[in-house]
């Protein structure tokens, strides 16, 4: 079996405040145990209410912050520490791509010289090649050249993204990090982006890691989704099995209050109780205080993530209904949980 492009082995991210008894520090763990495994040209979308620590699993599995805990592997090595010569090489081979274009692009330099900027960084080609390359991905990514001498102020929101997208791709990466890329556009301009991403990523072959609010666009560009709740993973697998058949009440309501096509407002049951709050962690199941089926147990038992027949679900019940005993089986080991396993009923 060949190694995994990217792993991340139960990472945590815990942030000392001085919020907390008497302005004593007190962490907050935006990230808890997440395990994630993306092998090449594979999509995985990360979904989950706003705080409930995407963006945070997005740096760390970068490099752009340490885990607290847990560690990350990229093509087999552990991940080089932030700023080092070997992460900046690192560099050359991942991603990211932000909401917000603007902030991502240096307001002084016109278009081509962005998306050139890479290559002369890491001394990348022949000032030739360099030419070609910058003309060739901006081409790619629909830019004219009637804009290559822009400025990024003088463009709209979406040709501000093709740049992005344009530099992120000129050293040729083998993973992208997509944090909410299209919830800044219009809702016209984010299908082209999004349908600009999905055909890039196919033909050369990227691996990506999306992650967004947005089930449909999620949907769109990922083969698997991992749901995300206070800092966890709840529910993982198979995009389109996932949002058909969620096991997770959590997931099971994120796709309820989803706008779709031909479902009513009134028809869609929103997300009751608070929004998550990691400084406030509930005890047992944290999904517990919003859960419309929890039981006694939920409030004092974590759920584990287990493997329900190639689903990955952290719930008691979910457990229960897939016939499988409390803590009958866990998956310490990612790479276990790749098989498709069948458990009695
Ligand atoms: N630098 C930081 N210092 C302290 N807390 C932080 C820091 N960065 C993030 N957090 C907290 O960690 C939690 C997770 O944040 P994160 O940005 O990863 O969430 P998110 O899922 O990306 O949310 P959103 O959808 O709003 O972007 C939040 O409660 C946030 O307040
Ligand atoms: S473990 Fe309990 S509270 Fe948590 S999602 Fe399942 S049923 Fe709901
Ligand atoms: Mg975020």
């Amino acid at each position: 079996m060949s190694t995994p492009l990217l792993q991340a082995r139960s990472i945590a991210r815990v942030y000392e405040t001085n919020r907390g008894l008497f302005g004593r520090s007190a962490g907050v763990r935006a990230v808890d145990d997440v395990s994630l495994q993306l092998d090449r040209g594979d999509t995985l979308g990360i979904v989950g209410e706003s705080g409930s620590g995407k963006s945070t699993t997005g740096r760390v599995v970068l490099g752009l912050e340490p885990p607290s805990a847990g560690d990350v592997l990229f093509d087999g090595q552990p991940i080089a520490a932030h700023g080092t010569p070997a992460w900046r090489q690192s560099r050359t081979r991942m991603q990211m791509i932000y909401q917000d274009p603007l902030a991502s692009l240096d307001r002084r330099l016109s278009v081509a010289a962005q998306v050139r900027e890479p290559l002369d960084i890491h001394h990348i080609g022949t000032v030739e090649e360099r030419d070609a390359r910058v003309n060739d991905l901006l081409q790619a990514v629909g830019l004219s050249q009637s804009v290559t001498q822009r400025f990024p102020h003088e463009l709209s929101g979406g040709q501000r993204q093709r740049v992005v997208l344009a530099r992120a791709l000129i050293t040729n990466p083998s993973l992208l990090v997509c944090d909410e890329p299209v919830s800044a556009l219009d809702v016209s301009i984010q299908a082209q982006v999004v349908n600009l991403l999905t055909d890039l990523q196919a033909e050369l072959g990227i691996a990506m890691l999306f992650i967004s609010h947005d089930l449909r666009v999620v949907r769109q560009v990922s083969r698997r989704i991992a749901v995300m709740y206070l800092g966890r993973i709840v529910e993982e697998g198979d995009a389109d099995d996932l949002l058909a058949k969620p096991e997770h009440p959590y997931t099971r309501a994120l796709v309820s209050a989803a706008p779709s096509p031909g479902r009513r407002m009134a028809d869609r049951q929103m997300l009751r109780g608070e929004p998550p709050n990691p400084a406030n962690r509930p005890n047992g199941c944290a999904f517990h205080p919003r859960c419309p089926v929890a039981i006694a147990r939920c409030r004092s038992e974590t759920p584990e993530l287990l493997d329900l027949g190639g689903r990955l679900v952290a719930c008691h019940l979910a457990a229960a209904d897939a016939g499988l005993a409390p803590h009958a089986a866990t998956v310490p080991d990612r790479a276990k949980t790749q098989q498709v396993e069948a458990f009695a009923p």
